[in-house]
Protein backbone atom coordinates (compact mmCIF):
# COMPACT_ATOMS: atom_id res chain seq x y z
CA UNK A 1 0.00 0.00 0.00
CA UNK A 2 0.92 3.23 -0.37
CA UNK A 3 1.58 5.35 2.11
CA UNK A 4 -1.23 8.05 3.14
CA UNK A 5 -1.00 10.85 0.58
CA UNK A 6 1.64 13.08 1.85
CA UNK A 7 -0.78 16.47 1.10
CA UNK A 8 0.53 18.30 4.36
CA UNK A 9 3.60 16.49 4.88
CA UNK A 10 7.17 18.04 3.49
CA UNK A 11 9.25 14.64 3.63
CA UNK A 12 9.02 14.14 -0.72
CA UNK A 13 9.95 17.82 -0.93
CA UNK A 14 13.10 17.88 1.82
CA UNK A 15 14.27 14.71 0.23
CA UNK A 16 13.92 16.36 -3.02
CA UNK A 17 15.66 19.47 -2.10
CA UNK A 18 18.51 17.41 -0.46
CA UNK A 19 19.08 15.62 -4.05
CA UNK A 20 18.84 18.66 -6.09
CA UNK A 21 21.72 20.38 -4.15
CA UNK A 22 23.55 16.86 -4.55
CA UNK A 23 23.31 17.22 -8.52
CA UNK A 24 24.22 21.02 -8.19
CA UNK A 25 27.33 20.11 -7.05
CA UNK A 26 28.10 18.95 -10.56
CA UNK A 27 28.97 22.24 -12.16
CA UNK A 28 31.68 23.80 -14.38
CA UNK A 29 32.28 26.47 -11.67
CA UNK A 30 31.51 30.21 -11.55
CA UNK A 31 28.18 31.10 -9.85
CA UNK A 32 25.04 29.04 -10.07
CA UNK A 33 25.11 25.95 -11.97
CA UNK A 34 26.74 25.55 -15.24
CA UNK A 35 26.44 22.09 -16.47
CA UNK A 36 27.01 21.58 -20.02
CA UNK A 37 26.53 18.58 -22.58
CA UNK A 38 29.02 15.64 -23.31
CA UNK A 39 30.91 16.94 -20.18
CA UNK A 40 32.58 15.63 -17.21
CA UNK A 41 29.75 17.13 -15.17
CA UNK A 42 27.11 15.42 -17.42
CA UNK A 43 28.87 12.08 -16.64
CA UNK A 44 28.80 12.87 -12.91
CA UNK A 45 25.11 13.71 -12.95
CA UNK A 46 24.01 10.41 -14.91
CA UNK A 47 25.92 8.89 -12.91
CA UNK A 48 23.83 10.13 -9.16
CA UNK A 49 20.70 9.87 -11.51
CA UNK A 50 21.39 6.44 -12.56
CA UNK A 51 21.97 5.00 -8.67
CA UNK A 52 19.38 6.85 -7.40
CA UNK A 53 17.46 5.01 -10.39
CA UNK A 54 18.13 1.66 -9.52
CA UNK A 55 17.49 2.44 -5.60
CA UNK A 56 14.21 2.99 -6.85
CA UNK A 57 13.36 -0.29 -8.32
CA UNK A 58 14.59 0.72 -12.39
CA UNK A 59 16.55 -0.94 -14.54
CA UNK A 60 18.86 1.68 -16.21
CA UNK A 61 20.65 2.76 -19.20
CA UNK A 62 22.71 5.56 -20.88
CA UNK A 63 21.65 5.82 -24.78
CA UNK A 64 23.83 6.55 -27.27
CA UNK A 65 23.12 10.90 -27.20
CA UNK A 66 23.84 10.44 -23.58
CA UNK A 67 20.50 10.66 -22.55
CA UNK A 68 19.31 8.77 -18.99
CA UNK A 69 16.74 6.14 -18.94
CA UNK A 70 15.22 4.36 -15.87
CA UNK A 71 12.53 2.00 -16.64
CA UNK A 72 10.34 0.41 -13.87
CA UNK A 73 8.46 -2.50 -15.20
CA UNK A 74 4.63 -2.89 -15.69
CA UNK A 75 2.44 -5.96 -13.99
CA UNK A 76 2.93 -7.53 -17.52
CA UNK A 77 5.88 -7.83 -20.02
CA UNK A 78 6.91 -5.56 -22.81
CA UNK A 79 4.22 -3.03 -21.72
CA UNK A 80 4.12 0.30 -23.25
CA UNK A 81 5.35 3.15 -21.33
CA UNK A 82 4.28 6.30 -19.45
CA UNK A 83 7.61 8.59 -20.07
CA UNK A 84 8.36 10.75 -17.33
CA UNK A 85 11.12 13.09 -17.63
CA UNK A 86 13.45 16.60 -17.98
CA UNK A 87 16.78 17.57 -18.53
CA UNK A 88 20.11 17.43 -17.34
CA UNK A 89 21.87 19.95 -18.66
CA UNK A 90 21.59 23.77 -17.96
CA UNK A 91 22.41 27.32 -18.99
CA UNK A 92 25.61 29.23 -17.97
CA UNK A 93 25.24 30.10 -14.71
CA UNK A 94 21.84 28.39 -13.94
CA UNK A 95 19.83 27.38 -11.38
CA UNK A 96 19.39 24.00 -9.22
CA UNK A 97 15.37 23.52 -10.35
CA UNK A 98 15.39 24.10 -13.86
CA UNK A 99 15.28 20.62 -15.40
CA UNK A 100 16.88 18.56 -12.11
CA UNK A 101 13.24 19.01 -10.83
CA UNK A 102 11.50 17.32 -13.33
CA UNK A 103 14.15 14.03 -12.91
CA UNK A 104 14.33 14.16 -9.43
CA UNK A 105 10.70 14.90 -9.04
CA UNK A 106 9.58 11.01 -10.68
CA UNK A 107 12.39 9.24 -9.39
CA UNK A 108 10.73 9.66 -5.97
CA UNK A 109 7.38 8.84 -6.94
CA UNK A 110 8.67 5.47 -8.67
CA UNK A 111 10.79 4.90 -5.25
CA UNK A 112 7.72 5.43 -3.44
CA UNK A 113 5.85 3.24 -5.51
CA UNK A 114 8.56 0.09 -5.49
CA UNK A 115 8.42 0.13 -1.68
CA UNK A 116 5.32 0.36 -2.38
CA UNK A 117 4.87 -3.20 -4.08
CA UNK A 118 2.94 -0.79 -6.45
CA UNK A 119 3.30 -1.99 -10.33
CA UNK A 120 0.61 -1.14 -13.44
CA UNK A 121 -0.55 -3.17 -16.17
CA UNK A 122 2.04 -0.05 -18.32
CA UNK A 123 5.80 0.66 -17.65
CA UNK A 124 7.10 3.71 -16.75
CA UNK A 125 10.07 5.64 -18.48
CA UNK A 126 11.75 8.23 -16.32
CA UNK A 127 14.24 10.18 -18.80
CA UNK A 128 17.23 12.32 -18.18
CA UNK A 129 17.13 13.94 -21.17
CA UNK A 130 21.46 15.14 -22.14
CA UNK A 131 20.78 18.55 -23.42
CA UNK A 132 17.87 20.36 -23.74
CA UNK A 133 19.06 23.75 -23.52
CA UNK A 134 21.90 23.53 -26.41
CA UNK A 135 24.13 25.96 -24.64
CA UNK A 136 27.36 23.99 -25.69
CA UNK A 137 26.69 23.18 -29.63
CA UNK A 138 24.05 26.19 -30.67
CA UNK A 139 21.38 23.08 -30.86
CA UNK A 140 18.72 22.34 -28.46
CA UNK A 141 16.46 19.49 -27.42
CA UNK A 142 19.38 16.87 -28.52
CA UNK A 143 18.31 14.71 -26.52
CA UNK A 144 14.48 14.37 -27.08
CA UNK A 145 15.34 14.70 -30.18
CA UNK A 146 16.95 11.58 -30.67
CA UNK A 147 14.14 9.39 -28.81
CA UNK A 148 11.68 11.00 -31.13
CA UNK A 149 13.53 10.22 -34.27
CA UNK A 150 13.69 14.09 -35.45
CA UNK A 151 17.91 14.06 -34.10
CA UNK A 152 19.78 16.11 -37.21
CA UNK A 153 23.02 14.00 -37.88
CA UNK A 154 24.42 17.08 -39.33
CA UNK A 155 24.45 18.48 -36.25
CA UNK A 156 27.36 16.29 -34.83
CA UNK A 157 29.77 18.51 -36.91
CA UNK A 158 28.61 21.99 -34.73
CA UNK A 159 31.91 22.64 -32.99
CA UNK A 160 31.40 24.62 -29.16
CA UNK A 161 33.52 27.20 -28.39
CA UNK A 162 36.59 25.84 -28.18
CA UNK A 163 36.77 23.37 -31.65
CA UNK A 164 35.30 20.29 -30.31
CA UNK A 165 32.83 19.18 -32.74
CA UNK A 166 29.57 17.16 -31.16
CA UNK A 167 31.08 14.03 -32.67
CA UNK A 168 34.34 14.76 -30.90
CA UNK A 169 32.90 15.03 -27.60
CA UNK A 170 30.86 12.49 -27.78
CA UNK A 171 33.48 9.78 -28.49
CA UNK A 172 35.58 11.37 -25.67
CA UNK A 173 32.28 11.58 -23.54
CA UNK A 174 32.09 7.54 -24.14
CA UNK A 175 28.69 6.91 -26.46
CA UNK A 176 29.19 6.24 -29.78
CA UNK A 177 27.13 8.89 -31.95
CA UNK A 178 26.51 6.47 -35.13
CA UNK A 179 23.71 4.81 -32.66
CA UNK A 180 21.91 7.88 -32.33
CA UNK A 181 18.95 7.03 -35.22
CA UNK A 182 18.55 4.01 -33.78
CA UNK A 183 17.27 5.69 -30.34
CA UNK A 184 14.36 6.91 -32.59
CA UNK A 185 11.17 5.38 -30.64
CA UNK A 186 8.45 3.53 -31.73
CA UNK A 187 5.01 5.72 -30.99
CA UNK A 188 3.49 2.10 -30.22
CA UNK A 189 5.78 1.46 -27.05
CA UNK A 190 4.80 5.29 -25.86
CA UNK A 191 1.83 5.71 -23.51
CA UNK A 192 2.52 9.53 -23.28
CA UNK A 193 5.42 12.01 -22.38
CA UNK A 194 4.85 14.41 -19.17
CA UNK A 195 7.23 16.77 -18.02
CA UNK A 196 6.99 18.44 -14.47
CA UNK A 197 9.15 21.50 -14.65
CA UNK A 198 9.74 24.93 -12.80
CA UNK A 199 7.34 27.68 -13.94
CA UNK A 200 10.07 30.18 -14.52
CA UNK A 201 7.81 32.94 -14.44
CA UNK A 202 5.56 34.80 -12.18
CA UNK A 203 2.14 33.90 -12.93
CA UNK A 204 1.55 31.06 -10.32
CA UNK A 205 3.64 33.47 -7.67
CA UNK A 206 1.28 36.21 -8.79
CA UNK A 207 -1.88 34.16 -8.17
CA UNK A 208 -0.42 32.40 -5.00
CA UNK A 209 -1.18 28.87 -7.08
CA UNK A 210 1.08 26.06 -5.69
CA UNK A 211 1.13 24.44 -9.38
CA UNK A 212 -0.44 24.52 -12.53
CA UNK A 213 -1.85 22.39 -15.87
CA UNK A 214 0.21 23.84 -18.99
CA UNK A 215 -2.12 24.10 -21.53
CA UNK A 216 0.77 24.88 -24.64
CA UNK A 217 4.34 25.45 -25.17
CA UNK A 218 5.15 28.73 -27.38
CA UNK A 219 7.05 28.05 -30.30
CA UNK A 220 10.74 29.58 -30.73
CA UNK A 221 13.01 30.91 -33.50
CA UNK A 222 17.13 30.73 -32.97
CA UNK A 223 19.30 32.92 -35.20
CA UNK A 224 22.99 33.14 -35.52
CA UNK A 225 23.83 36.20 -36.99
CA UNK A 226 27.41 37.90 -37.86
CA UNK A 227 28.02 41.44 -38.94
CA UNK A 228 30.65 41.29 -40.77
CA UNK A 229 32.74 45.45 -40.97
CA UNK A 230 36.20 46.68 -41.08
CA UNK A 231 39.03 46.32 -37.81
CA UNK A 232 40.56 49.71 -38.07
CA UNK A 233 42.53 51.50 -35.39
CA UNK A 234 41.06 53.11 -32.78
CA UNK A 235 42.55 56.53 -32.81
CA UNK A 236 43.26 57.26 -36.36
CA UNK A 237 39.75 56.58 -38.66
CA UNK A 238 37.36 59.36 -38.64
CA UNK A 239 34.29 57.96 -36.88
CA UNK A 240 32.00 59.10 -40.15
CA UNK A 241 34.45 56.87 -42.29
CA UNK A 242 34.25 53.61 -39.94
CA UNK A 243 32.87 50.37 -40.81
CA UNK A 244 32.24 49.09 -36.96
CA UNK A 245 30.21 45.90 -36.69
CA UNK A 246 29.70 46.58 -32.95
CA UNK A 247 27.92 49.62 -33.01
CA UNK A 248 25.59 47.93 -36.02
CA UNK A 249 24.87 45.19 -33.22
CA UNK A 250 24.14 47.67 -31.10
CA UNK A 251 21.40 49.12 -33.35
CA UNK A 252 20.31 45.48 -34.46
CA UNK A 253 19.67 44.90 -30.92
CA UNK A 254 17.68 47.90 -30.23
CA UNK A 255 15.66 46.88 -33.18
CA UNK A 256 14.69 43.37 -32.00
CA UNK A 257 14.07 44.96 -28.56
CA UNK A 258 11.95 47.53 -29.84
CA UNK A 259 10.03 45.48 -32.86
CA UNK A 260 9.19 42.96 -30.19
CA UNK A 261 7.88 45.10 -27.16
CA UNK A 262 5.23 46.85 -29.68
CA UNK A 263 3.19 43.71 -30.11
CA UNK A 264 1.69 41.81 -27.58
CA UNK A 265 2.73 38.00 -27.20
CA UNK A 266 6.08 38.28 -28.69
CA UNK A 267 9.42 38.21 -27.31
CA UNK A 268 13.01 38.60 -28.45
CA UNK A 269 16.35 37.96 -26.50
CA UNK A 270 20.11 38.41 -27.89
CA UNK A 271 21.93 36.61 -25.06
CA UNK A 272 25.12 36.31 -26.99
CA UNK A 273 27.41 38.29 -28.27
CA UNK A 274 31.35 38.11 -29.15
CA UNK A 275 32.99 40.95 -31.12
CA UNK A 276 36.54 40.59 -32.68
CA UNK A 277 39.18 41.32 -32.43
CA UNK A 278 38.21 42.47 -29.35
CA UNK A 279 41.04 45.20 -28.33
CA UNK A 280 40.15 48.20 -26.26
CA UNK A 281 41.95 50.33 -29.51
CA UNK A 282 40.44 47.92 -32.43
CA UNK A 283 37.00 49.06 -34.17
CA UNK A 284 35.26 46.23 -33.70
CA UNK A 285 35.70 44.19 -37.49
CA UNK A 286 32.95 41.09 -36.58
CA UNK A 287 30.40 40.10 -34.31
CA UNK A 288 28.39 37.58 -33.74
CA UNK A 289 25.30 37.24 -32.25
CA UNK A 290 22.76 35.06 -31.31
CA UNK A 291 18.95 35.88 -31.41
CA UNK A 292 16.03 34.09 -30.07
CA UNK A 293 12.14 34.88 -30.81
CA UNK A 294 9.62 33.56 -29.31
CA UNK A 295 5.44 34.05 -29.33
CA UNK A 296 2.53 31.40 -28.47
CA UNK A 297 1.04 32.46 -32.28
CA UNK A 298 3.19 30.91 -34.98
CA UNK A 299 2.21 33.60 -36.92
CA UNK A 300 3.21 36.26 -34.82
CA UNK A 301 6.65 34.85 -34.66
CA UNK A 302 7.24 33.91 -38.29
CA UNK A 303 6.34 37.62 -39.43
CA UNK A 304 8.51 38.84 -36.55
CA UNK A 305 11.50 36.80 -38.23
CA UNK A 306 10.22 38.09 -41.47
CA UNK A 307 9.97 41.64 -40.69
CA UNK A 308 13.13 41.68 -38.42
CA UNK A 309 15.66 40.22 -40.69
CA UNK A 310 15.48 42.46 -43.34
CA UNK A 311 15.47 45.77 -40.61
CA UNK A 312 18.48 44.76 -39.61
CA UNK A 313 20.12 44.12 -43.24
CA UNK A 314 19.15 47.73 -44.38
CA UNK A 315 20.61 49.58 -41.16
CA UNK A 316 23.78 47.02 -41.88
CA UNK A 317 23.56 48.36 -45.03
CA UNK A 318 23.39 51.97 -43.76
CA UNK A 319 26.68 51.49 -41.72
CA UNK A 320 28.40 50.16 -44.25
CA UNK A 321 28.69 46.26 -42.64
CA UNK A 322 27.21 42.92 -44.09
CA UNK A 323 24.94 40.86 -42.45
CA UNK A 324 24.13 37.35 -42.46
CA UNK A 325 21.73 34.95 -40.78
CA UNK A 326 21.21 31.46 -39.56
CA UNK A 327 18.82 29.38 -37.77
CA UNK A 328 20.23 27.54 -35.83
CA UNK A 329 16.38 26.52 -34.05
CA UNK A 330 12.98 26.48 -34.89
CA UNK A 331 10.38 24.54 -33.16
CA UNK A 332 6.32 26.02 -33.81
CA UNK A 333 4.31 25.65 -30.62
CA UNK A 334 2.43 22.38 -29.46
CA UNK A 335 -0.58 21.82 -27.60
CA UNK A 336 -0.46 19.66 -24.79
CA UNK A 337 -3.16 16.95 -24.96
CA UNK A 338 -6.48 17.41 -23.64
CA UNK A 339 -6.99 13.91 -22.04
CA UNK A 340 -3.35 14.21 -20.25
CA UNK A 341 -4.79 17.60 -18.87
CA UNK A 342 -7.64 16.47 -17.37
CA UNK A 343 -5.80 13.75 -15.47
CA UNK A 344 -3.10 16.40 -14.55
CA UNK A 345 -6.09 18.90 -12.74
CA UNK A 346 -7.35 15.64 -11.09
CA UNK A 347 -3.97 15.17 -9.52
CA UNK A 348 -3.11 18.83 -8.37
CA UNK A 349 -6.85 19.14 -7.24
CA UNK A 350 -6.56 15.58 -5.18
CA UNK A 351 -3.40 16.84 -3.35
CA UNK A 352 -5.59 19.37 -1.83
CA UNK A 353 -4.70 22.47 -4.69
CA UNK A 354 -7.20 24.62 -7.19
CA UNK A 355 -7.46 24.06 -10.85
CA UNK A 356 -5.27 25.89 -12.82
CA UNK A 357 -4.29 25.82 -16.39
CA UNK A 358 -1.40 28.11 -17.75
CA UNK A 359 0.79 28.37 -21.23
CA UNK A 360 4.34 28.25 -21.17
CA UNK A 361 6.57 30.62 -22.75
CA UNK A 362 9.77 28.16 -22.12
CA UNK A 363 10.35 25.74 -24.33
CA UNK A 364 10.67 22.09 -23.08
CA UNK A 365 11.39 18.37 -24.34
CA UNK A 366 7.65 17.96 -24.88
CA UNK A 367 8.27 20.30 -28.18
CA UNK A 368 10.37 17.22 -29.55
CA UNK A 369 8.17 14.37 -28.08
CA UNK A 370 4.94 15.70 -29.17
CA UNK A 371 6.03 14.25 -32.76
CA UNK A 372 5.70 10.73 -31.32
CA UNK A 373 3.28 10.73 -28.58
CA UNK A 374 1.02 12.79 -26.60
CA UNK A 375 2.60 15.25 -23.82
CA UNK A 376 1.63 16.94 -20.37
CA UNK A 377 3.29 19.26 -18.67
CA UNK A 378 3.00 20.32 -14.58
CA UNK A 379 4.46 23.41 -13.22
CA UNK A 380 5.48 24.35 -9.91
CA UNK A 381 5.59 27.73 -8.52
CA UNK A 382 9.46 29.29 -8.43
CA UNK A 383 10.62 32.27 -6.43
CA UNK A 384 10.04 35.59 -7.96
CA UNK A 385 9.20 33.96 -11.26
CA UNK A 386 13.32 34.02 -11.35
CA UNK A 387 15.20 31.30 -13.56
CA UNK A 388 18.10 30.73 -15.82
CA UNK A 389 19.76 32.40 -13.10
CA UNK A 390 21.92 31.26 -9.63
CA UNK A 391 19.15 32.99 -7.80
CA UNK A 392 16.46 30.72 -9.24
CA UNK A 393 14.29 29.04 -5.93
CA UNK A 394 11.70 26.99 -5.13
CA UNK A 395 10.07 26.02 -1.57
CA UNK A 396 10.21 22.84 0.12
CA UNK A 397 6.41 22.71 0.08
CA UNK A 398 6.15 23.16 -3.43
CA UNK A 399 8.69 20.74 -4.12
CA UNK A 400 6.63 18.26 -1.98
CA UNK A 401 3.20 19.28 -3.72
CA UNK A 402 4.23 18.63 -7.29
CA UNK A 403 5.80 15.64 -6.27
CA UNK A 404 2.75 14.46 -4.72
CA UNK A 405 0.24 15.65 -7.59
CA UNK A 406 2.98 13.58 -10.10
CA UNK A 407 2.13 10.63 -7.56
CA UNK A 408 -1.72 11.18 -7.89
CA UNK A 409 -1.42 10.80 -11.61
CA UNK A 410 0.47 8.47 -11.66
CA UNK A 411 -1.35 5.77 -9.59
CA UNK A 412 -4.92 7.37 -11.34
CA UNK A 413 -3.21 7.36 -14.82
CA UNK A 414 -5.27 5.62 -17.64
CA UNK A 415 -4.61 5.32 -21.27
CA UNK A 416 -6.60 7.08 -23.80
CA UNK A 417 -8.28 4.29 -24.72
CA UNK A 418 -8.97 3.26 -21.26
CA UNK A 419 -10.86 6.27 -20.83
C1 LIG B 1 14.84 26.52 -22.35
O1 LIG B 1 14.94 26.70 -21.16
C2 LIG B 1 14.37 27.56 -23.19
O2 LIG B 1 13.16 27.87 -23.12
O3 LIG B 1 15.19 28.18 -23.87
MN1 LIG C 1 16.12 26.25 -19.21
MN1 LIG D 1 14.03 23.57 -18.53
Amino acid sequence: MLKKAKILETEFGIEAMQRLDALALFSEGGEGVTRRYATKEHRQAADLIQSWMRDAGMTTRMDAVGNVIGRYEATITNAPALIIGSHQDTVRQGGKYDGAYGIVAPILCINELNNANLRFPFSIEVIAFCDEEGVRFNSTLLGSRAIAGTFDMGGLENSDAIGVTMKEALLEFGTNPDKIPGLARNPKSILAFVEIHIEQGPVLEGQNMAVGVVTAIAGGTRLSAKITGLAGHAGTVPMDSRSDALTAAAEAILTIERYCSQRSGLVGTVGKISASPGAVNVIPGEVVLTVDIRAGDDELRRKAVDDIIPEIKALCQRRGVKLTTETIHESDGCQCAPWLMDQLDAAVIASGHAKKRMMSGAGHDGMAMEHITDIGMLFIRCKGGVSHNPAEAISVEDANTGIQALLNFITNFKTQTQR
